[in-house]
C-alpha cells in the first residue's frame, strides 16, 4: 500500500504546526498565544480571549473597541432567516438548528467570504461570532415557544447573549457583574483547545477551501457527539439521575468501570491530559463562586464532588490517568445561570468558535497547505467478479 504507518483516531499524528495553543498534556498545562489560561481567570473576558486567538496578540485599546463596534454591528440576522426558525419544528435540537442556520449564513452574507486579507477576516470573524449568538438565542426561543428578542446595541457580548436568551418584550433581563464573568470565563475556556475533534474537522473542511461558515457549521456537528462537546449534556443527565436516587455515586463509578456496561463517567477522561484539565480546575472553582454569590446551593455540585473524589482514589482511574475534564463542572456553572440542558453544547459552540475560526484562518494563510486526505488499511474482500442476479444466492 505504500503507507508506513497507521494511526487509528490520530493518537499519535500531528496533522498540521500550529501557533495557536499549547498544550503539556503530562502536566496539565494550556496556554492561548503562549498565555497561561489562568491569566484569563482574574477579568474574564471572551471577546479579548477571541481576538488573541485570532490574531495572535491581546488587542490594543484600540483594536478592541474596533472589534466590539464590529460585533455590535453584525448582531442582527437578515430578518429572513427567522423564517428557518419557524420551519424548524419545537422539538428540534439546538445542535441542528445551529449547524444548519451558521450554514445558512453562506446564502445571507456572501460576501463574508472574500476572505484574502487580515480586513476581511476581522469583519467576517466579527461577523460569525456575533451572530452565532443571535442564532443560539432564536434556537432556543423557538424552541420555547418565546417571541425572539432582538441584540440590544448597549450591550457587551454576554449580556447581550443573556438578553437575547431571558428577556421579555416587556422586561429586560439584567445580568449582574457575577453572572457575566462566570459566563465569559466558561465561554473564554472552550475557546480552543488545537486538534481536538471538532477543530480538526473545521481544518478538515476548510482544506478543500470551504468557506469559513461551511467550515464552522461542519465544527458544530462534530461537537455534538458525547465524547466530545456533548459531554456536558451527558454529565448533567448522570448527575441528575444520580440525585433522582436512581443510581448511587459508588455504583455509577463501578459501571463506568465495567467495559460491558458501556457506561463511561462523563466529564472524566482526555486524549491529551493524563493528569487535571486545568480548565476543570477553574470551573469547579467558578462554579463554587458562582453558587456562593448567588447565595444557592445545587445539590448536584455536591454530587460531582463525590464522584470526583471516589474516582482519583480509585486504581482503575489512576492507572489510565483519568481525571475530570471541561466538561465535568461547566453544566452545573450554566444551570446556575438558568441555561437549560439542551443548550449546553450550543453555548460550547459559541465558546469553541473563535479557536475555529483561527485554525480556518492559519490554514488558509499556511503556503503550500494541502487538502486534507488520510488514507486506510483495507480490509475487505480479495478481487471477485461481478454476478447477474441468477446467479446470486
Ligand atoms: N470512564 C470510564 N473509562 C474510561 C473513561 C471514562 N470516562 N475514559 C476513558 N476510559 C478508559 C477506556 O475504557 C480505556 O480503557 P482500556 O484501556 O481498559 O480499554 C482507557 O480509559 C483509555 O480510553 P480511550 O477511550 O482509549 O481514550 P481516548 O483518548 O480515545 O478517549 C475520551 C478520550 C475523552 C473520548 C474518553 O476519555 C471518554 O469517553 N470520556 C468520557 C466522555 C467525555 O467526558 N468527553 C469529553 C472530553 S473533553 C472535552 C471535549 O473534547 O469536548
Amino acid at each position: 500500500t505504500g503507507l508506513t504507518a497507521y494511526d487509528p483516531g490520530y493518537a499519535n499524528i500531528a496533522s498540521c504546526r500550529s501557533d495557536i495553543t499549547f498544550i503539556d498534556g503530562e502536566q496539565g498545562i494550556l496556554r492561548y498565544r503562549g498565555i497561561p489560561i489562568e491569566q484569563f481567570e482574574q477579568t474574564p473576558n471572551f471577546v479579548e480571549v477571541a481576538w488573541l486567538l485570532i490574531f495572535g496578540h491581546l488587542p490594543n485599546a484600540e483594536e478592541y473597541a474596533a472589534f466590539s463596534d464590529d460585533l455590535t454591528a453584525n448582531a442582527d440576522l437578515d430578518e429572513a432567516m427567522k423564517h428557518h426558525f419557524e420551519g424548524f419544528p419545537r422539538s428540534a435540537p439546538p445542535m441542528a438548528i445551529l449547524s444548519a442556520m451558521i450554514n445558512a449564513l453562506s446564502c445571507f452574507y456572501p460576501e463574508l467570504f472574500e476572505i484574502n486579507d487580515a480586513g476581511h477576516i476581522r469583519t467576517a470573524a466579527a461577523a460569525l461570532i456575533s451572530k452565532i449568538r443571535t442564532i443560539a438565542a432564536y434556537a432556543y426561543r423557538r424552541s420555547n415557544g418565546l417571541p425572539y428578542i432582538y441584540p440590544n446595541p448597549n450591550l457587551r457580548y454576554v449580556p447581550n447573549f443573556l438578553h437575547m436568551l431571558f428577556s421579555k418584550p416587556y422586561s429586560q433581563y439584567v445580568c449582574s457583574q457575577t453572572v457575566r464573568d462566570a459566563l465569559n470565563l466558561l465561554l473564554l475556556l472552550h475557546a480552543d483547545h488545537e486538534q481536538n475533534c471538532s477543530t480538526a474537522t473545521v481544518r478538515m473542511v476548510g482544506s478543500g477551501q470551504a468557506n469559513l461558515f461551511t467550515a464552522c457549521a461542519a465544527g458544530v456537528c462534530a461537537l455534538w457527539g458525547p465524547l466530545h462537546g456533548g459531554a456536558n449534556v451527558a454529565v448533567l443527565e448522570m448527575l441528575e439521575k444520580i440525585h433522582n436516587g436512581h443510581i448511587s455515586p459508588q455504583e455509577y463509578v463501578r459501571l463506568a468501570k465495567d467495559k460491558d456496561s458501556k457506561v463511561r463517567l462523563m466529564g472524566f477522561g482526555h486524549r491529551v491530559y493524563k493528569n487535571f484539565d486545568p480548565r476543570a480546575k477553574m470551573l469547579a472553582r467558578s462554579a463554587e463562586k458562582l453558587l456562593a454569590e448567588l447565595g444557592r446551593q445545587d445539590p448536584l455540585l455536591d454530587i460531582a464532588r463525590q464522584l470526583e473524589e471516589i474516582a482519583l482514589e480509585d486504581p482503575y482511574f489512576i492507572e489510565r490517568k483519568l481525571y475530570p475534564n471541561v466538561d465535568f463542572y461547566s453544566g452545573i456553572i450554566m444551570r446556575a445561570i438558568g441555561i437549560p440542558t439542551n443548550m449546553f453544547t450550543v453555548i460550547f459552540a459559541i465558546g469553541r468558535l473563535p479557536g475555529w475560526i483561527a485554525h480556518w484562518w492559519e490554514q488558509a494563510q499556511t503556503p503550500g497547505n494541502k487538502i486534507a486526505r488520510p488514507r486506510q488499511l483495507y480490509t475487505g474482500c480479495e478481487l471477485r467478479d461481478y454476478l447477474p442476479m441468477d446467479q446470486r444466492t
